[in-house]
This record gives C-alpha cells, structure tokens and sequence, in this order.
C-alpha cells in the first residue's frame, strides 16, 4: 500500500535561506502540492447554519463572512505534501532548526475510484425500472426497461430521495398523456430525460442545467447507453432562446429558491395538457410552491404529492 506524506504549518510567509517557506518546500524538498486548510468543515457548518443552497450560488455576504474568517490569522492551517518520507525531512529538518512549529502526518493512498463505487448500487421501481451503475457489467436485469448511469460531476444517479421522487411520479403518469416532448430542467446527469427517452424512443428531449460538467456527464450517459441522440439537445443558459415553446412534461428537480425563482419560466414550458413535476423540497417547502405555481397558472391542477425522508416532490398537470 502507498503512503503520502503531509507537514501540517500555520505560517507559510516566514523565509527559509531567504525563500519563502512554500518555495522552499516545492523546490527544494519536491513538495507535491500545498492546501489551505483555513476553514474546518465545523466552522463552516456554523457560518451556514441551516441555510440551504442550490449548486455554487451562495450569496455575496455569505462569501465575505468565510473570507473574514480564513483572513485571520489564528485559524490559518496549510498541509504541504510530500511523496516520500525523505522529501518531508528535507522541509522538516530545516523546521527544527528554525524552531518553527509543525506536525507531520501520513496516509495511505486511498483508490477513490474505487471507494466511490461502493456508494451505487441497482436501484429497481417495482417490475418496471431499473437504474444500474455503469460498471455493474454482468448484472442480471430483472425488468424489461433499465438504463444504465455513470455518476461522473452531475447530481443524478437515482440514489437521491429528490431523484427517486420524480422518477416514481413519472412511472404513474407516463401511460396516461402524449408523450412527444420533455424538458429536463436541471438535468444534471440527464437521468430524468434519459428515462424519459427509453419510453419515448421518438420523443425530442432537452436537457438543461447552468453546469457545463453537467451536460458533458450526460453526453457520457447517452452513448452509455446506446440512446439515438439526434433528438437530445444539451443546453447552458445562453441557449434558452432556442427552448421550445411547451412540453408535455417537464422534470424541474432544483431547490426550492430556484423553483421560485424561475416559476413563470417553468410555468411557461408546459404543455396545456401536460404535466411538471416538482422536485428538490424539504418537507414543509410543498405548500409555498403549490400556492405560489398555482396563484401564477390557475390552470394548473396539483395531481399528487409524494414523500421520502426529508423530500416531497409534486406532480401538477396543466388543463387542456
Ligand atoms: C438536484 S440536481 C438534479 C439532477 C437531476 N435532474 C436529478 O433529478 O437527479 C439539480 C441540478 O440543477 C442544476 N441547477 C442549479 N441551479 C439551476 C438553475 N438556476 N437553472 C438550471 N439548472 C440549475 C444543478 O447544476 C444540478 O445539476
């Protein structure tokens, strides 16, 4: 097993034989690479408290007061890393002389690859559906639809409560309606408009998010799958001029604050006869979206609301 080597210091300013210490460790001792570890995970939990954020858009405030905290200079700690335990010596020995604090640690070299495999498993709906992570080669398949999922950068593998939601809600729904178009708005991995496809073979799907790594993990998952893509778009912000006008369903599984933020854009997308659903609520958040989607189209008809966990998610249909 591999072992890495860290030096854990509080200064990185002071000057050793006149070269700053992170020069000195990365040029003269092969230092591997040096984190700031200002801030510990406690210390930003009570910065956030119990305020929730979708994706990177943490306000301006909530910035600045972290940043306030890591420009002070007692709770300062950086890890510099070594390969060897000769390359930490080499910064070490010149530590001791100089008096300057310090800790050193090692680790084993964990294949991360492979630890994060261990977190997806085949998820199954009933007899209907399953959901199998992409290198589950030889799994037996025990339903007549399935697709496969690589969990590369975007949220989605069906594993989250708010995923598994949306998919239950569609699983009722998806005999009832025409089923010709689908926006996925949101789609991080694509899982919601993928599943969508394999019903709907013909159908044109749009897949959106603000994540440019997002769209690239779908891309994966199409070709993953073998879907015909001629009638998949992958969109970013800049290109929501070219949405289509309506829908027949729409998947929105994002929090709620972007939910209200853009209801009447969402609203807008679907089809008089078609059907939203919901996704990316707290328990308890359910009643200000029905109130607020269902005050802005009053032709909107709340159809059923689902829980698991802490997660509820709606299914609305629009009066033909
Ligand atoms: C909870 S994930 C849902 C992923 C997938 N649809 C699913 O159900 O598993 C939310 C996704 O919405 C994206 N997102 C966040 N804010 C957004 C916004 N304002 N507009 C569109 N997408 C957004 C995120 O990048 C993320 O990929």
């Amino acid at each position: 097993m591999q072992k890495y080597y860290f030096v854990k210091i509080n200064d990185l300013e002071v000057l050793i034989n006149g070269v700053p210490l992170g020069d000195y460790a990365i040029h003269q001792c092969n230092s591997t690479g040096i984190q700031n570890f200002s801030l510990d995970e406690s210390m930003v939990d009570s910065i956030l408290g119990d305020r929730s954020y979708s994706g990177a858009d943490l306000p301006i405030e909530v910035i600045e007061e972290v940043e306030a905290i890591t420009e002070s200079k007692e709770n300062k700690t950086y890890h510099i890393y070594f390969d060897t335990q000769e390359d930490a010596k080499c910064l070490t020995d010149e530590l001791d002389k100089m008096k300057i604090p310090f800790e050193l640690e090692s680790k084993v070299t964990q294949d991360w690859n492979e630890e994060w495999k261990k977190n997806f498993s085949p998820i199954k709906f009933e007899d209907e559906f399953e959901i199998i992570p992409a290198w589950f080669e030889d799994y037996n398949l025990t339903t007549n639809k399935h697709i496969y999922i690589y969990p590369g950068m975007g949220f989605g593998t069906g594993s989250h409560e708010t995923t598994y939601l949306c998919i239950k809600l569609y699983l009722e729904w998806k005999d009832k309606k025409i089923n010709n178009t689908c926006m996925d708005f949101g789609c991080g991995s694509g899982i919601l408009g993928l599943i969508y496809k394999i019903y709907n073979p013909s159908a044109n799907i749009d897949l959106y998010d603000i994540d440019q790594a997002a769209l690239d993990n779908c891309m994966q998952n199409i070709e993953l799958n073998n879907i015909e893509s001629s009638t998949i778009r992958l969109l970013l912000p800049e290109q929501r001029n070219q949405f289509l006008p309506t829908y027949d369903l729409v998947f929105a599984n994002i929090l709620k604050n972007i939910l209200i933020e853009e209801a009447k854009q969402i609203l807008k997308l679907v089809n008089s006869g078609g059907c939203l659903i919901a996704s990316g609520l707290l328990v308890g958040q359910e009643h200000d979206i029905i109130s607020h989607y269902t005050y802005l189209d009053s032709s909107l008809i709340l159809e059923n609301i689902l829980y698991k966990g802490d997660w509820v998610a709606l299914r609305f249909t629009k009066k033909a």
